[in-house]
């Protein structure tokens, strides 16, 4: 292979950047904050490189595919959602992007499980009262929730992390309920039963949301679809932040719409530290943290970086999001 170069858009695990940097043909540039990089710098960064490794952060586009030049080879990004990137815009350049499905799936659900329960019992604002010194003493009436035990739980996109919420939730003897276009066969080892979305918002104490943002999901949680909730009732979204329209959330959790919301994703992120959501007592929001167990991010990384050196040896990707550039 002759000598190719490629920019990574963050420090990532060091078992992926191993398998890049161990590459003899391969010079990598690793961009070293811990931020993302600006905009312009990244742009200029992408310049002639023949593989780019990103994350969620960046925005891949026309302008950027366009600044990076025609003999980019691959977009490998370190995440299985990949809205940030104009998939057509690669298509149309015969760019395979890659992403990391599957490795990610244990870890999401397992926070998916910790923010439910959370939410319902109160657990990060109870946590904030002990360590300002708010911890008088035993309340009878203090940080009260809704049980999960014996619950109806809705989980809207049963698919890979929705049945691993699912599985999970097994444990806690709860009656399941989900909603996908079809019903998915694997829905019967959960115990799952298929219902239509009105059913699941009307009888669900707790909505969990599991699909990927695309143009059709935007906003899907909307002002309508809270108002047919219970008014005790929690959203949980671990997904993406524009699958619910937020404005309409924060009105419905002021209004007693609904009761709480547990959310790991918003729009924008980060989420300002003035924005309304988080002065709702009863909201809990994390930043985007479902992810992020060591195991899970090491084989994102790893697998990204798969995916990338088969872009650059011109192989199909191990996981490609847009197959039809194989023709
Ligand atoms: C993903 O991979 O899409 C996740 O949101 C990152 O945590």
């Amino acid at each position: 292979m002759s000598q190719q170069t490629v920019f990574i858009t963050r420090l990532v695990p060091q078992k992926g950047l191993d398998l890049i940097l161990g590459e003899p043909t391969i010079q990598a540039e690793i961009w070293p904050g811990e931020l993302p990089p600006p905009r312009e710098i990244l742009l200029q960064k992408v310049q002639g490189i023949d593989g780019l490794y990103c994350l969620l952060t960046e925005k891949i586009d026309d302008e950027l595919l366009d600044a990076a030049g025609s003999q980019l080879k691959v977009v490998s990004q370190m995440a299985v959602g990949v809205d940030n990137i104009d998939m057509a815009a690669c298509t149309r350049r015969h760019i395979p992007v890659g992403n990391t499905p599957g490795v990610l799936t244990e870890a999401t659900a397992d926070l998916t499980l910790a923010l439910l329960l959370g939410t319902a019992r109160q657990l990060v604002r109870a946590a904030e009262a002990v360590k300002a010194g708010r911890w008088r003493t035993w309340e009878p009436m203090g940080y009260t929730g809704p049980d999960v035990y014996g619950s109806t739980v809705g989980i809207i996109g049963l698919g890979r992390i929705g049945l691993a919420v699912a599985r999970r939730l097994q444990g806690f003897n709860v009656r399941l309920l989900y909603y996908n276009r079809r019903p998915n066969p694997a829905a019967e080892e959960v115990g799952a039963t298929w219902v239509d979305l009105d059913t699941l918002l009307a009888e669900s104490d707790f909505v969990s949301l599991h699909f990927p943002s695309t143009p059709d999901t935007k906003h899907f949680i909307n002002a309508e679809r809270l108002r047919k909730m219970k008014p005790t009732a929690a959203l949980i979204n671990t997904a993406r932040g524009d699958v619910v329209d937020q404005i309409a959330l924060i009105e419905a959790l002021r209004e007693g719409i609904i009761a709480y919301a547990g959310l790991d994703v918003t729009t924008p992120e980060p989420l300002p530290a003035d924005n309304p959501l988080l002065s709702l007592p009863n909201a809990t929001v994390l930043p985007h943290i479902g992810s992020a167990s060591i195991t899970a991010r090491e084989k994102m990384a790893t697998m990204a970086a798969e995916n990338l050196l088969a872009g650059l040896r011109g192989e199909r990707l191990p996981n490609c999001v847009n197959p039809s550039v194989y023709g």
